[in-house]
């Protein structure tokens, strides 16, 4: 094995030939290594040396790049902004400057880049140029992207569900408020109509009720359970339509007809004005056709107590739609309040004067759309309010 040193060799001149053979093997080492871009720089920032992984990660050959200023690692924005000029002042001052970035390659692909320079000094400790050692940070920089990404993503939909729920629960509130609010109501009055009943039939009582007044009190008793029979089955038949169990016995119906005798029903109570195409057959479940139309004209009668009333059925020119629209002339829903009275518990306002759990509209939109057909609402607030279910037709007789 050769002798790396002469044995007669003085100090000096061994650490001398160790120095310099340390040297020539560092520089090999620097000049192979393949996963770091390693360079020198002048005093200005001229590329003086590239190593193997230098032309691995920039693409450039040594006779490219030699003599060249680095500044062609940076984007245009960052040249302009002087950011290479900066980073070698920051390591004149410093002894050396960290940075992470995009930087650019030969091709003009983007590189995410850790970059560090480093002052080199003579032994007297002038400035002769820089060392310069960047790493690609490209892979764990997407790896980082989609962590990130995947986090926000986390973060946005846990923020919307807890949103939700929160929503959900002043919903919850505002329904058991306004449920227990209708349900106490005929409650209160028809406990309040027996007490009275019951005080008029005491022993000691001495003008026994007649038969025409327990016939008047069994009937408006009567009226209120029914009001209390109508609240729950509301009630159910929206749990019912949340939870999917909700089912449709379609088959031909006369539309005009059904129209026509809902209309009898209401305006026993209420002057109405009614314009109706006859001959209109749609293939519809007939009980909750009826429900459609009931809700909308009591809707008119309830909230817009001293209003006209029209109602209509046209045909389409094609015969190919139905539209029953029913419109009066009353408060009027404001545009931004118009999406919400079709949902659950939906009404304006959490408590009005006016009695209802805000139930009504969103059956009726859910049995149209059952029926593959629209509900709108043409309104503004103090201009009266126009609800049109259109409806495909199945036959029309003219
Ligand atoms: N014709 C109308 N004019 C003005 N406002 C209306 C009209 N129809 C409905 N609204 C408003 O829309 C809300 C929701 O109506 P919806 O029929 O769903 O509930 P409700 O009538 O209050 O109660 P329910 O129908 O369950 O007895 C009502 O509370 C009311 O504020
Ligand atoms: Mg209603």
């Amino acid at each position: 094995m050769k002798q790396l040193f002469d044995q007669k060799d003085s100090y000096s001149t061994f650490s001398e030939q160790f120095l310099r053979l340390s040297e020539d093997r560092f520089r090999l080492l620097v000049a192979t290594v393949k996963n770091y871009a390693i360079f020198m720089m002048d005093t200005n920032g001229l590329i003086l040396t590239w190593n193997e992984g230098a032309k691995k990660l920039k693409g450039y050959d040594d006779n490219e790049i030699i003599g060249k200023h680095f500044s062609v690692f940076y984007s245009e924005e960052e040249r302009k902004n002087g950011k290479p000029e900066k980073e070698l002042v920051e390591a004149v001052k410093n002894g050396q400057v960290e940075d992470e970035g995009w930087r650019i390659k030969k091709n003009g692909e983007k590189f995410w880049a850790n970059v560090i320079i480093t002052r080199m000094n003579d032994e007297k400790g002038n400035l002769i140029g820089f060392s310069k050692v960047t790493r690609d940070l490209t892979q764990s920089k997407i790896e980082e992207e989609k962590l990130r990404s995947a986090y926000k993503e986390l973060k946005d939909a846990v923020e919307e569900k807890t949103a939700d729920l929160a929503a959900a629960l002043v919903a919850r509130d505002e329904f058991l408020m306004i449920a227990s609010h209708e349900l106490k109501t005929p409650i209160t009055s028809l406990k309040l109509r027996m007490q009275i009943g019951l005080r008029n039939l005491r022993p000691d009582v001495e003008k026994m009720p007649t038969k025409e007044e327990l016939v008047k009190f069994y009937t408006q008793s009567l009226e209120q359970v029914e009001s209390l029979v109508k609240l729950v089955d509301d009630l159910l038949e929206v749990s019912r339509l949340q939870s999917g169990q909700f089912s449709l016995v379609k088959q031909d119906i006369n539309l005009s007809e059904l129209i026509h005798s809902v209309f009898q029903r209401f305006s026993e109570d209420k002057k109405l004005k009614l314009k109706i195409t006859p001959g209109v057959i749609v293939h519809a479940d007939s009980y909750r056709m009826d429900q459609v139309i009931s809700n909308l004209l009591s809707n008119a009668i309830k909230h817009a107590p001293l209003s006209e009333i029209e109602v209509e059925l046209n045909v389409s020119p094609d015969h190919k739609r139905a539209f029953f629209s029913v419109k009066d002339s009353g408060p009027g829903i404001e545009k931004d309040m118009q999406d919400k009275i079709f949902q659950r518990f939906g009404r304006l306002g959490s408590y009005t004067h006016i009695g209802g759990m805000g139930l009504g509209l969103y059956m009726v939109k859910k049995i149209v759309e059952g029926h593959s057909g629209e509900i709108t609402l043409m309104s503004a607030s103090g201009q009266g309010a126009t609800f049109i279910v259109s409806l495909p037709v199945k036959e029309f007789h003219l």
